[in-house]
C-alpha cells in the first residue's frame, strides 16, 4: 500500500535553506532563546531576533502596548541590550540551533547600521541580516530612512559594504507607494526585502482625552493589518526580482498561503506569537494541511501565483 507523502514545505531564502517558509518575526520573539521552553526552536523555518543597535537602548516610556480591534499598538522604541551584549550572552546559544537565525539591525545613522553588521560579521551563528529601516517608534533613524528612496539606498549601501552575509531590507508600509522603496533597496544591493513593519497609529482614552500610549503614537500590527499588508507585498513583489518576505497579521496556515500566493518566498509571524507562542509551528502544520487539501505537492508551486 502506498502512503501519500506530505507536501514539501522546504524552501530557500537568499540561498539559505529553510525547513519551512514560516519565520518568527522580529520584536515579538525576543532573542529567540527565551522561547526555548515553549517550542522546539529547531522546528521553525527561521527566527529573527529583536532589533539590535550599537549601544543598548532603554526604549519608550510606558504604556508601550495597547490592545486594538483585531490587533495591537506598540511603542517599544527599540529597547535592546546592544550588539556587544548580544554576541556575548545570546548568540552562543543561538549558534547551536539548526534553524537559521536572522539578526534585525537598527541604527540612528548609516554608520550605526554598518557598525552593528561589522561586529556581527566576526561571529558564527548568524544566517543573515534584516535591516530595520522602518521602525515607527523612534524619533531618529529607523523610519527616517523610509521617508525617501535615496536615503534608503544610502543606508543599504552602507550595510552592504560590510555585510558578507545575505541582507534583507525591511520596508515601512507608511508610504504612499511601496515600489520606489523596494527598487531602491534592490538597486543598493539588498538580497531580499521584507514587509510590512507596523502602521503608525493612535489609541485615545476618551475619558482623559490623552493618548493611551506613553510616546503618543505607536505601530499597529496583527490581523487588522493583513489585507493592507497583502496588497503591499503583492505590489513590492511585482516591482523587484529579489525575493520578498511577507508579514502582517498572519495567524493561520491559510493566511501564510495568501502571502505566498501574493509573491512572498517566506513569511514572518509576529503578533500571533503573543496569544499563541507556538503559532509559527502551528501555522507551518496548517500550511501543510492546506496544500494537502488542494492537492499541491510542493509549497513553491503557490508562490507568486496570484491573478488579480
Ligand atoms: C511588540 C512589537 C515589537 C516589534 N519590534 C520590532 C523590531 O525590533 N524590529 C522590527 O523590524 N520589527 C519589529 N516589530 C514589527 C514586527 O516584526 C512585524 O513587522 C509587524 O508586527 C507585522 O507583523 P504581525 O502583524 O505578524 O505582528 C515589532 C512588532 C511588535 C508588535
Amino acid at each position: 500500500m502506498s502512503v501519500a507523502r506530505d507536501p514539501a514545505l522546504s524552501t530557500s531564502l537568499c540561498a539559505i535553506p529553510l525547513r519551512n517558509p514560516i519565520i518568527a518575526a522580529s520584536g515579538t520573539f525576543a532573542y529567540g532563546v527565551e522561547f526555548a521552553s515553549l517550542l522546539d526552536l529547531n522546528a521553525l523555518g527561521g527566527l529573527v531576533v529583536k532589533g539590535l543597535s550599537r549601544e543598548p537602548i532603554e526604549g519608550n516610556p510606558p504604556p508601550r502596548v495597547v490592545e486594538a480591534q483585531c490587533g495591537m499598538i506598540n511603542s517599544i522604541g527599540l529597547q535592546n541590550i546592544g550588539v556587544h551584549a548580544f554576541v556575548e550572552d545570546k548568540l552562543p546559544l543561538l549558534a547551536r540551533l539548526t534553524t537559521p537565525v536572522f539578526v534585525n539591525v537598527f541604527g540612528f545613522t548609516c554608520e550605526d547600521y554598518a557598525e552593528v553588521v561589522r561586529v556581527l560579521e566576526d561571529y558564527p551563528g548568524v544566517a543573515g541580516y534584516e535591516l530595520n529601516v522602518s521602525c515607527p517608534n523612534t524619533k531618529h533613524g529607523g523610519i527616517y530612512f523610509s521617508s525617501d528612496p535615496a536615503l534608503l539606498g544610502e543606508v543599504v549601501t552602507a550595510a552592504r559594504r560590510v555585510a558578507r552575509r545575505p541582507l534583507i531590507v525591511k520596508l515601512s508600509p507608511n508610504v504612499s507607494a511601496i515600489e520606489p522603496f523596494a527598487q531602491a533597496a534592490e538597486a543598493a544591493g539588498a538580497d531580499a526585502i521584507s514587509l510590512v513593519n507596523t502602521f503608525v497609529a493612535l489609541a485615545i482614552d476618551a475619558r482623559t482625552r490623552r493618548s493611551r500610549i506613553g510616546a503618543g503614537f505607536g505601530g499597529l500590527s496583527g490581523p487588522a493589518i493583513k489585507p493592507i499588508a497583502l496588497r503591499l507585498v503583492y505590489q513590492a513583489a511585482q516591482a523587484v526580482r529579489i525575493p520578498v518576505v511577507g508579514m502582517g497579521g498572519i495567524a493561520t496556515g491559510v493566511d501564510a498561503a495568501e502571502f505566498l500566493i501574493a509573491g512572498a518566498t517566506a513569511v514572518e509571524v509576529g503578533t500571533a506569537t503573543f496569544w499563541d507562542p507556538q503559532s509559527p509551528i502551528r501555522i507551518a502544520r496548517e500550511l501543510t494541511g492546506f496544500l494537502r487539501r488542494e492537492g499541491i505537492s510542493d509549497v513553491s508551486r503557490i508562490v507568486r501565483t496570484l491573478e488579480l
